[in-house]
């Protein structure tokens, strides 16, 4: 029997549809050996304006069934801010229990990258971000608001079981082929000693269970300096949630920039999530001057998830090819238009 899939594909707001066409063309031309069946959901900023509606339940739950979801991008400037974000992309992750968030941060052989000293080579580490909690639980609240004597609480959710669960992904990784067997925590245990204090003891304790990894604790503006100086320095890094959502656009930039900077969203037990962490790029829409590749690595990331590493490595050597031909990584100044990359990818892919 041929394996086949089930994608349920969002292609959002701004330049999202524009990089997931791209992201389904080089499907297209990757794919042997399985079928993929993909289901277009028109979830985002438009459909809110006109209907009120963010992620109606009935989506959410066909969301549910899927074996995986390939999303381009999410926010309008004419909704209030945290609508969509709170309404549709964090409410998928939290829904289906996406507790890892995956953003690899590796260099392509022949770019030309932001930090001058810094080699290609040298600028492979990936992130685990927790996804679930942390400040992004939604806890917290107003006391009197709006009048002088204002209250307003934003609290940082940490269970050890969603830290123990992120943690155990995290080490598992650090010890898989490929990768240098080291893992890194960062976190401010200097000044969040609750939070941070659950963080290192459940670090340290589940570290015991896997000797042939080794590890290292950094403060997170510390991580921010080495990310920058010397980032050969990390192999695996783990840490929370909002930590993670602002180290892994510094690590983007050090890769390339977010047109390259590809994320997944991982229920290893459920449905997945795949995106471009770029967002939507409001001044590239329409003009065939956004970087497919970030949402064309999502794909990548996707077909591994579902076992097909052939498909993946394609992927890869497309993805390769593309980056030996560009000019530029940046939005607008790459040599080529969007749907150029996109065949540039294709032709690298089924050379
Ligand atoms: C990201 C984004 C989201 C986040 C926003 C859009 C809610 O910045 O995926 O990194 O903060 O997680
Ligand atoms: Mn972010």
């Amino acid at each position: 029997m041929t394996r086949s899939y089930r994608i349920g594909v969002i292609p959002g707001d701004g330049t999202g549809p524009e990089v997931i066409g791209e992201g389904l063309k080089v499907l297209g031309a990757v794919r042997e050996g399985f079928e993929i069946e993909t289901a277009r959901y028109g979830i985002g900023g438009e459909h809110y304006l006109r209907t009120g509606d963010t992620l109606p339940d009935a989506v959410l739950d066909e969301l549910r069934s899927l074996d995986a979801i390939y999303l381009g991008a999410i926010g309008h400037p004419d909704a209030p801010p945290g609508v969509l974000e709170r309404g549709i992309l964090l409410r998928i992750r939290f829904e289906l229990d996406q507790y890892v968030n995956l953003r690899p941060v590796r260099a392509y052989p022949g770019m030309s990258l932001p930090v001058a000293r810094v080699e290609p080579e040298e600028i492979d580490l990936v992130f685990v971000r927790e996804n679930a909690e942390g400040l992004y639980s939604g806890a917290g609240g107003f006391h009197r608001k709006g009048t002088g004597e204002e209250v307003a609480t934003q609290e940082s959710i940490n269970t050890r079981h969603g830290v123990d669960r992120c943690l155990r992904f995290a080490f598992e990784l650090a010890r898989e082929p490929g990768r240098r067997r080291r893992l890194t925590l960062v976190h401010k245990t200097n000044v969040l000693t609750y939070a941070g204090d659950l963080w290192a003891r459940a670090f340290a304790e589940m570290a015991k269970a896997y000797p042939e990894v080794s590890t290292d604790y950094v403060h997170v503006d510390a991580a921010c300096l080495y990310l920058v100086e010397d980032p050969g320095r990390f192999d695996v890094v783990v840490t929370d949630n909002l930590f993670g959502d602002i180290l892994t656009d510094l690590g983007a930039a050090i890769q390339g920039g977010l047109g390259v900077a590809a994320g997944a969203n991982l229920n290893p037990e459920g449905v997945s999530m795949f995106e471009p962490i770029g967002g939507t790029a409001p001044d590239h829409v329409g003009r065939e001057t956004i970087n497919p590749l970030a949402a064309i690595g999502a794909l990548e990331l996707l077909l591994r998830s579902l076992g097909e590493e052939e498909a993946g490595d394609r992927v890869d050597a497309g993805i390769r090819f593309a980056v030996s031909k560009m000019a530029s990584m940046r939005a607008g100044e790459m040599g080529f238009t969007t749907s150029e990359v996109g065949d540039l990818v294709v032709e690298g892919a089924t050379r």
